[in-house]
This record gives structure tokens, C-alpha cells and sequence, in this order.
């Protein structure tokens, strides 16, 4: 095994995850909270820390793709050309199930998603423990996913058995889900594996239904969150819009790609800016803890330059914010 993984401590941590225990676990995108996906009784528990109605479905983390059959069937050639070139990845595929995978990780469905995670820790985890993790990000519903352990550690506290620390997610934002059950692939969820890349894997054109109402339980739009409202600006509105903000008495905060739009009012805390879309999604969950940290009522942001692969997952998880931003407005 590669440096830097205490594999006594990964041991231990399969050995949580074997008593029915609760285990959270970097991976490339976001952190996961891990229990064994073949124990009704373990994913029970994992839905009661989550907070998390019963009926969402969460992912089945594989340590390899030679398991796929064991968790699936009447897997269709898409699924398989998907698997072999985007596994280990930030690609979950959702298939039909295996009739032996339970319907506690499924949500009550007949689909089941699964993905192998590619990150050291997570890969050594999922060998050690040698089958199917259930994982959801590793925060309490509603909130934004973790991208650190620390955030794992604020969220859920002693509720969760071990957290193994992996550093900060490389991708930040969740994978892409595809939804591979039926005659045509579709994308449920935006995320690092662009559209583009799908449709030369399978060979057509692919469909992204992102909105569809509950084809994706745990799209909505307060998943990706925070306390703050956010408002999606462009770069040479933000500073009217700061300004009004302030003189409205409202705390403001904003992220801004690099460089930092010209002319902002004094006042303003300016979160530390990405540079480029790559850093953007890395960054992400991070700076939206940050101004919550900071006390900001409202959270102006300027979405990354361009609108195409992972940079197309920022501004969707941005928009999502936003409207859930809205909806707490309305609902007050
Ligand atoms: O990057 C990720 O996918 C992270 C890491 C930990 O792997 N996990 C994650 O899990 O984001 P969660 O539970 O927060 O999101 C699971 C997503 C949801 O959008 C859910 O609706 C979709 O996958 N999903 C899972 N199984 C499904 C199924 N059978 N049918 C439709 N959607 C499914
Ligand atoms: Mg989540």
C-alpha cells in the first residue's frame, strides 16, 4: 500500500464498519458517512444521524468495478462502457438492483446507485472491508457537503464512530450521477465527469433531467445550501448590489472567481477567490462555511467564467442555493 495510509487505522476502521458501525471517509469529491450497505440495521442508524428521510436513496461505494455484477443487474452496455472508463472516478451509475441488495439503501426502489471512489483512503477502505459501503455526504441533511474532515467533525460530532482524514476533497463537489436503468442514459446530477464525456462513452446523445421531480431525492435545492442567502450576480453588478445590500443593513460576503471585481464597496467580507473552475469546485462548500462563519446575511456570488464541464456543476449547485434561498424568503 502507498505512503501516507495507516493501514492499522484503516483496519480498525473496517472492522466499525463490520459491527454496524458508522464511518466517515474522504473521497475525491466530497466526504462520505460509510456503514455496511448489506445491513438494514447499520443503514437504518446512518439515516437517523443524517436526518435524512428514509425514502432518498444513497450510493453503494465499490472498491473495484469487477463487483458491479454482484450489486446489479440486466446492467445495459452503457453502464459497462461508463464503469470501465470513468471507474475509479466522480461517477455514480444508477442500474437496476441485484435482487439481494436491500431497498434500505435504495430508497424503496428497484435502482440501486454505485461508484468507485478514487482517493487513497477511501480505495483502502472499501478493500479492507472487501464489499458494498453505503454513503451519503457526510453532513446532516440540508446542509452543505463536507469537503474536509473538520466539517465532518462540526456536523456530526459524536454521532459518527471514525473519521478518517484524508485532506481536502480534490474534485469538492459531488459526483456526476447517470442514470443507466433504462433505454436511454440520462444525467441526474451534474458534477466533474462532464456531459460531453458521457456522450463519447456511450456513443448518443445524453439527456440531463436534473430537475426532474424525484427522479434524484437529494437534488433539492437546499442541499446545497448555507445559512447565508445566495445571490447569483454577474461581475459588474456585484458592486450596485453589495452596495444596496449594505445600505439595507444586511451583512454581506462575496465570492468572486479571480480577480476580485473592481469598485467594491468597504464593508464587504470578500472570500478568498478561485482561480479557475477546477479551484472553484475544490473550494466551494469551504467558502459558503465561511461566510456563515463570518455572519453574512447574504452571499453574492460570480459564477466561474465558462459553462461547461465541472464548471457547469458549480453553477448548478450555485443556482440550487440560490433557489433554496428563495424558498426560505417565501416561507417566512
Ligand atoms: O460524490 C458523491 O456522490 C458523494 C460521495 C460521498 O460519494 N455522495 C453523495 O451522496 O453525494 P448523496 O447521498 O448525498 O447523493 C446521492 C445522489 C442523490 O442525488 C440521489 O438521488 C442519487 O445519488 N441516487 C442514488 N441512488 C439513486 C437511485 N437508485 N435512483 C436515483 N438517484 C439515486
Ligand atoms: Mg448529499
Amino acid at each position: 500500500m502507498g505512503s501516507g495510509i495507516d493501514e492499522r487505522e484503516i483496519e480498525r476502521a473496517a472492522d466499525v464498519l463490520r459491527a454496524g458501525g458508522l464511518v466517515a471517509f474522504p473521497t475525491e469529491t466530497v466526504y462520505g458517512l460509510g456503514c455496511d450497505a448489506s445491513s438494514e440495521h447499520a443503514v437504518e442508524r446512518l439515516f437517523r444521524v443524517k436526518g435524512r428521510p428514509s425514502t432518498h436513496p444513497v450510493i453503494v461505494h465499490l472498491p473495484d468495478a469487477s463487483q458491479l455484477d454482484g450489486w446489479a443487474h440486466d446492467v445495459s452496455d452503457a453502464a459497462r462502457a461508463l464503469a470501465a472508463a470513468c471507474w475509479p472516478g466522480p461517477l455514480t451509475l444508477v442500474v437496476r438492483r441485484a435482487p439481494n441488495v436491500s431497498t434500505a439503501v435504495t430508497g424503496g426502489r428497484d435502482t440501486v446507485g454505485l461508484r468507485v471512489p478514487d482517493q487513497p483512503v477511501a480505495r483502502a477502505l472499501l478493500t479492507a472491508f472487501g464489499s458494498g459501503v453505503a454513503a451519503p455526504s457526510a453532513n446532516r441533511f440540508g446542509r452543505t457537503s463536507p469537503t474536509t474532515a473538520q466539517h465532518v467533525r462540526d456536523d456530526l460530532g459524536d454521532d459518527v464512530d471514525v473519521v478518517l482524514d484524508g485532506g481536502p476533497s480534490t474534485i469538492g463537489i459531488e459526483s456526476t450521477v447517470v442514470d443507466c436503468s433504462g433505454d436511454a442514459p440520462a444525467i441526474l446530477r451534474l458534477g466533474a465527469v462532464a456531459r460531453d464525456r458521457i456522450e463519447q462513452i456511450v456513443g448518443a446523445r445524453v439527456a440531463v433531467r436534473t430537475d426532474a421531480a424525484g427522479e434524484a431525492p437529494g437534488t433539492l435545492p437546499a442541499h446545497y445550501a448555507p445559512r447565508a442567502s445566495v445571490v447569483v450576480v454577474t461581475r459588474s453588478d456585484v458592486s450596485a448590489r453589495a452596495a444596496a445590500l449594505l445600505a439595507a443593513g444586511e451583512t454581506v460576503a462575496m465570492l468572486a472567481p479571480d480577480p476580485v471585481p473592481p469598485r467594491l464597496p468597504g464593508g464587504v467580507f470578500v472570500l478568498d477567490p478561485p482561480d479557475g473552475a477546477d479551484e472553484y469546485a475544490r473550494v466551494l462548500y469551504a467558502r459558503m462555511r465561511d461566510a456563515d462563519r463570518h455572519g453574512a446575511d447574504v452571499l453574492l456570488v460570480v459564477p466561474p467564467d465558462d459553462d461547461v464541464g465541472v464548471a457547469a456543476a458549480v453553477r448548478d449547485r450555485l443556482q440550487r442555493a440560490a433557489a433554496a434561498g428563495v424558498t426560505t424568503e417565501a416561507a417566512r
